[in-house]
Order: structure tokens, then sequence, then C-alpha cells
């Protein structure tokens, strides 16, 4: 059940959009008890969101990846939603935010939003990339405000990314990684704000250096995709790149000293980044297209879920014995 601590007086939440990361979070909250209210001002997108949601926590139940102690059909029902904002963000003590990816928006909303809550309430955004005193700058509540930036699927890869403003209360931070660990999720804070936070910007870090090699001719689209799935991507599912480092030498020192002038030599040679566009996304699209063509991305979206499910439960268990053994 929810908590009921000062932090979290009531069991209410606020979901602001109703699209993938917004009835994401609305699950994730039903499954550790809580009631999450969505809003939308698409009223057909509310009804698609029950629905889904439905289906979605009926396969992790099918599955065995159901959180929590209630059954899928019992934290379904927990989700409600609304198209009045104010019944949306009243009487809560969290808001998520998960309205499109653009400023201006999730500026307006916030703006709306902010006379509405009271002096404890948090404010929530989803944002994959814009920093939170853009978007909190000017709020009467700003000091509440905070992102929190979830990794898509939430359900399987539970990394969220906690990003303060230079005026968001330290106790703030806290109370959110409590309650995103509540959650189920792996929380990690940003010491301070950078424009697209840490997680897309390795990711873009990689998708540049993709498009230098397909640039160059060096490798084909598909074998650039292997070098993740049957390489890079393999260790870093247990062992994130400094932890490899460190075990793939004695330690740190060794590393450094074995391996520091090629390291530096080959990031010097990295260059300007590339824009994607022109030859290059054609290039990308020709080429992805023969492994999978445009009308499989259904199915080959369907295999990619059913992967993440297993490794999900893989890692799951192997947690769980660590847990045992520790
Ligand atoms: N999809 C991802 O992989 C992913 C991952 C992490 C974070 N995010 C971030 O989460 C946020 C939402 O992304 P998404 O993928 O769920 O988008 P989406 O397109 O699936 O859904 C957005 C929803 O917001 C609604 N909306 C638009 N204007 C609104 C308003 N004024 N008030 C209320 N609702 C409104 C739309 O009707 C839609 O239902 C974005 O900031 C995005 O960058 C997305």
């Amino acid at each position: 059940m929810a908590n009921t601590d000062d932090a979290h007086k009531s069991e209410n939440v606020g979901i602001i959009g109703s699209g993938l990361i917004g009835r994401s979070f609305a699950m994730l909250f039903a499954a550790a008890g809580y009631r999450p209210c969505i809003y939308d001002i698409k009223e057909s997108q509310l009804d698609d969101a029950l629905a889904d949601t439905r289906k979605q926590l009926a396969d992790l139940e099918k599955h065995g990846l159901l959180r929590g102690s209630l059954s899928a059909a019992e934290q379904h029902e927990r989700i409600s939603t609304t198209n009045d904002l104010a019944e949306c963000v009243s009487d809560v003590f969290y808001i998520q935010e998960c309205v499109y990816e653009r400023e201006e928006l999730k500026r307006s909303v916030w703006e709306k939003v902010d006379p509405m809550v009271g002096e404890n309430t948090i404010l929530a955004s989803s944002a994959s990339a814009i920093v939170p005193s853009k978007l909190s700058e000017g709020l009467v509540h700003r000091n509440n405000f905070i992102v929190v930036h979830p990794t898509n699927p939430p359900f399987y890869a539970p990394l969220v990314e906690i990003i303060p403003a230079p005026w968001t209360e330290a106790g703030i931070v806290q109370k959110v990684k409590a309650l995103m660990t509540e959650l189920g999720q792996s929380p990690v804070v940003l010491k301070k704000e950078i424009e697209g936070f840490v997680l897309n910007r390795i990711q873009y870090s990689i998708i540049g250096e993709y498009m230098r090699l397909l640039k160059e001719g060096i490798m084909s689209v598909e074998d650039l995709d292997k070098v993740m799935t049957d390489g890079l991507g393999v260790r870093y599912a247990f062992n994130g790149p400094l932890m490899t480092a460190y075990l793939n030498a004695e330690g740190f020192y060794e590393y450094g000293e074995k391996y520091r002038d090629m390291i530096f030599g080959i990031q010097k040679s990295f260059g300007e980044p590339i824009k994607m566009e022109g030859d290059i996304l054609k290039q990308m699209q020709d080429e992805i297209t023969r492994v999978v063509p445009m009308d499989a991305i259904h199915e080959r979206r369907a295999k990619r879920d059913l992967r993440l499910t297993a490794l999900s439960k893989l890692k799951k268990e192997m947690d769980r014995k660590d847990s045992e053994n520790s």
C-alpha cells in the first residue's frame, strides 16, 4: 500500500498527459498502491490509456512481472482519468507531467498548474532533455520542481534520472529518490543540470559515432548494431562501462597505465558532430529496412518486448539470489 508518512499524506498522484510515458507512470504508481489520475486534452486518448494500461498490466501478470501485491485488476482499478486539469492536480502529493517534449507547451502547462497546487506538492516533469530551470523559472512553487526522466519502457528498464533545478530544495530530491525506489525504479541523481541529462548524452554520443563510421564506410548498419547487441550491450547489461574497465585490468590505475594513450588518441579523432539528415539518413533507412522492412516493424517490436521481458526476469532472479546470499 501507499506510504502515508508526512511526505505522502495523500495516495493521490496527478499524471498530465496520457501517452506512452503517462500510462507507464500511472501503472508504476498503481502497482505501489497509489491512486494515479490521468489528465489529457484529448478525451479519446484517455479512453485508449485505460484500455492500454488494462492490457499491459494483464500481460505483465501473465509473464510474472507484475509489481507489488495487488492483482492486475486491482492495480487497474486504482487508475482514473479526467478531462479537468484542476481535478487531476488538486489533493495530490505528486504530479508527473508527461506532455510532448516542447519547452513552450511544458511551460504553459506548469503555469496553469502552479496556482492550483498546495505548498508541499512535488512538481515533476518527464522531460527528456529540457533542463528544469527552463521549465520552472517564474513558478511560485519552483522550489518543489524537478525533472524525473524515465527510461522507456520503464517496467523493463527501471533507470530514472532525477534532475534538480538550481532552486530545487534538497529535501525534494531526497523525497523523489525515495519515492522512485519505492515504485521499484532505479533512481540516479544529477548533481546539477545539463542539457540532455546523462542517458541521452551517452546515447547520442554512440549514435553520433555510428553515423561517422557509416559515413566513412567502415561498417554496415547491421554489423554496427551487432557491435552493441553481441558485444558492448551484453557486457553493459550487468556492468557499466566504468566497472567493465575496472574489471578488465587490476584496477583503474593499471587500466589507465595500459590504455590511456590509445583511448586519448581515438577520442581526439572523433571530430565535429554529423547531423542526421540527407545521405546519411537515407543510408541508415535503406540499410535497416533490408534487415527489418517497414511493414515488419510491429512484429519486431513484439520480439523486442519478449526479449526485454526475458532479460528483465533474469535480472530480477539474479538480484533476488544476490540478496539471499548477502
Ligand atoms: N517515449 C519515450 O521513449 C520517452 C522516454 C523518456 C521520457 N519521455 C518524455 O516523456 C514526455 C512524454 O512523452 P510520450 O512519449 O509519452 O509522448 P506521447 O506523444 O506518447 O504523449 C503525449 C501526450 O500528451 C498529451 N498532451 C499534449 N498537450 C497536452 C496538454 N496541454 N495537457 C495535457 N496533455 C497534453 C497528448 O494528447 C498525448 O497524449 C516527453 O517529454 C518525452 O520527451 C519520453
